[in-house]
Parts: structure tokens; C-alpha cells; sequence
């Protein structure tokens, strides 16, 4: 039996219900900006170590709901794991970022992907979840996530971070139809690994499309927004007679946000480069919105990060529906004391 839920803010809010305040959680909030982070990580070894231990995954995942009362937990893991589990070999170069031995490029290559089993190769990530629930024990809602099937595919074929996009733009104007099988079998793969997140305990889902926004406004259709439609359609929406709430977020894209409420989900992840307000308008309150602070004004002083706070609660206005979160993951520099001063002020400057 599970414990009852004690903060619900966080999916009421998605469900567009009045909140007695607007609940807060950060993209990458268990990371290397905290101190204790980076002494499990150590002890873990690696990143890939500490996402493949269960025990030491989820202590990461309580720290900074621990240090700062978060509304959300959300699973600690990486996007990247399901092109792992389908071969490709993921690893993690310091100072680099992700690479992997084994990128896709062929017609070859892409035929031979399998949709890997997520009870199988990806059990780990599940036995992560399923001991967060446990350990959580009802304090917060647990958040499950995926990248979606366009920002997987540009790891996959560029075989790493990129800056020119060189590989992943040569294969869908050269070859488009290979690309969008590619993406089919990753959009599959998705939604079993998203759906066995729910049957082990995730309450909410996220798909981070990061590369979403380097894509023509044809090309977004086309390539990113088209898959995240069939994953939305083939998430299990509902777990314990209550809803899972589906929030998809592409970076840079807030020109997409009318298309992106139109594929059905709950909420819209939002960056900082585009009001809450004129968010708001675009999508005509059909859907929760989740951000929008520039994740560098945590650099401020703290009377600056009051300010900027205030700024965004103001620009979504009156009404149910807002996440507070950063417009992107929060950066490595930052001190931690910092978002101490940002949440305090989301719950004093929010009551209701
Ligand atoms: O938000 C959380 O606290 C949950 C954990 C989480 C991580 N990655 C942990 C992580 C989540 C949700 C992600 C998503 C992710 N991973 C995305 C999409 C979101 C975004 O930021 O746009 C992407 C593009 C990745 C791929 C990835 N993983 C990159 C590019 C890197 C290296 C970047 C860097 O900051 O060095 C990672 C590694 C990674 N994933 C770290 C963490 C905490 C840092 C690894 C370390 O501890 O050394």
C-alpha cells in the first residue's frame, strides 16, 4: 500500500486547480550546484554509477527536497538511457558531456535498433522509481521523464552535444524518411519506458525536447512535435483512480506552444524567452504552464532574485495553473543558497 499523497500542489496545479500558493520545483535539481551531491556521486564512482544504483539514485533525489521543501521530486537519471539500453554505448567524458561509441548513421545502423524492454536493460531506472515512491513515503509527487524522440536522435546521430546539428540535419534533408523511422522506433521506445515508470510508482511525466528549437517551424511539425503527439497518445493517463499529468517542454519554443496544448498533454514547460503572460494568451489557459525564470538569475544578489520572482508571478497573473520553475536546468555555479532565496520567495510572494 502506498502512502497518501501529503503535497499535491504540484498536480492540482497541472490539473488547473486552485492552489492555496503556486508550488516550485527545478530542472536539474539533484546536481553538482549541491555539495552533497557530489560526495554520493564519488562514492558512486560515476554519473552512469549513481543512476544505475537504485539506493543511491534515490538519495540524490531527496537531497534537494530535503534542503529546500520542494513541491515535485523528480527521478534522478539521465534522458540518455534508452539509447544506451538500445546499444549505443553511453559515456561520459569529463568536462565533455555524453558521447556514445556507437552512433547512428546508416540505414544500417537504424534497422538493427531494437526497442529495448524497459523491464530489461532499463530495469534499473524502474527499481529507481519504485524505491523513490517508497522513500518518499507520500511528501511529494514523484516525476517520471524522457527526452523525446527529436532530442534523442540528435545524441544518437551526432554521437554526442553539438553545436552545428551537422549530422542530425544532414540525415532529415537527405534521407527523411530514414530519420522518421528512426524516430517511430524511439518514439515506441519511449512510451513503454514512460509507461513502466508509471506502473512503478511515477505520478506525473516530463518530455524534454532541449533541441526542439533549432528546427525550422515545418521541420519542428514534422520531426519533434509529430512523435511527441504519438507518445502522448500512448501514455497510460491515469494510475491509483488519479491523473497522470503529461508536461512537454521545448527549449526555444515558445512560438510552438498553441501547437504543443493541441497534442492533449497537461502542461507546457516555458523558457525565459517568452512572458508568462503572452505564454498564456497563446495557448488560452487550456493547459498548466511550468517556468520561466532565466536559470542565470540565480547569479543575482538576493534582493535581484526577489525581484525577478516577483516578475514572473506577475507576468502569469490571477488564476489556477502555474508551475514555478526554471526556464532550463539550473547551472553547476550556482551557490545553493541562492535558490533557498528564490524558493522562500515563490511561497511568500504566491500565497493566495
Ligand atoms: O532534473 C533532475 O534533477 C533529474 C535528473 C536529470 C539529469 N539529466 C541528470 C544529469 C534530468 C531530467 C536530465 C535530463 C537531460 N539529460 C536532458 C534534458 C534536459 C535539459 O537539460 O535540456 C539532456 C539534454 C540530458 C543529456 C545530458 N546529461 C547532458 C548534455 C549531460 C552533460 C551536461 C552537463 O551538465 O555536463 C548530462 C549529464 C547529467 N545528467 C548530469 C546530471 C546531474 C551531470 C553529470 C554529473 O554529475 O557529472
Amino acid at each position: 500500500m502506498t502512502a497518501a499523497l501529503q503535497n499535491d500542489l504540484y498536480l492540482r496545479a497541472l490539473n488547473r486547480e486552485d492552489t492555496e500558493r503556486t508550488p516550485v520545483w527545478v530542472m536539474r535539481q539533484a546536481g553538482r550546484y549541491l555539495p552533497e551531491y557530489l560526495r554520493v556521486r564519488q562514492q558512486a564512482g560515476d554519473f552512469m554509477s549513481l543512476c544505475s544504483n537504485p539506493e543511491l539514485a534515490c538519495e540524490v533525489t531527496l537531497q534537494p527536497i530535503d534542503r529546500f521543501n520542494l513541491d515535485a521530486a523528480i527521478l534522478f537519471s539521465d534522458i540518455l538511457t534508452i539509447p544506451d539500453a538500445m546499444g549505443l554505448g553511453l559515456h561520459f567524458e569529463t568536462g565533455e558531456g555524453p558521447k556514445f561509441s556507437n552512433p547512428v548513421r546508416t540505414r544500417a545502423d537504424v534497422e538493427k535498433l531494437p526497442v529495448p524492454d524497459p523491464t530489461d536493460k532499463l530495469r534499473y531506472v524502474m527499481d529507481a522509481v519504485s524505491t523513490i515512491r517508497r522513500e518518499l513515503n507520500g511528501r511529494v509527487p514523484l516525476i517520471g521523464f524522457s527526452g523525446s524522440p527529436w532530442t534523442l536522435a540528435t545524441y544518437m546521430v551526432e554521437g554526442g552535444g553539438t553545436k552545428d546539428f551537422s549530422k542530425i540535419k544532414g540525415m532529415l534533408f537527405a534521407d527523411p524518411a530514414l530519420l522518421h523511422e528512426m524516430l517511430d522506433k524511439t518514439a515506441q521506445s519511449v512510451i513503454s519506458y514512460l509507461n513502466a515508470q508509471v506502473e512503478a510508482g511515477a505520478q506525473s511525466l516530463m518530455i524534454f525536447d532541449t533541441w526542439g528549437g533549432v528546427l525550422s517551424p515545418a521541420d519542428y511539425r514534422e520531426f519533434s512535435l509529430r512523435y511527441m503527439q504519438q507518445i502522448v497518445d500512448g501514455l497510460t493517463r491515469k494510475a491509483d483512480g488519479r491523473k497522470v499529468p503529461v508536461v512537454l517542454f521545448t527549449k526555444n519554443g515558445g512560438q510552438w506552444l498553441d501547437i504543443m496544448a493541441d497534442t492533449g498533454c497537461d502542461g507546457l514547460g516555458v523558457d525565459w524567452t517568452i512572458d508568462l503572460a503572452d505564454a498564456r494568451r497563446k495557448t488560452g489557459d487550456r493547459v498548466a504552464l511550468q517556468g520561466n525564470l532565466d536559470p542565470s538569475a540565480l547569479y543575482g544578489s538576493p534582493e535581484s532574485i526577489r525581484a525577478n520572482v516577483k516578475r514572473v508571478l506577475d507576468s502569469y497573473g490571477e488564476g489556477p495553473g502555474h508551475v514555478f520553475n526554471l526556464g532550463h536546468g539550473i547551472h553547476q555555479h550556482v551557490n545553493p543558497e541562492h535558490l533557498g532565496v528564490m524558493v522562500e520567495a515563490v511561497r511568500e510572494l504566491s500565497q493566495r
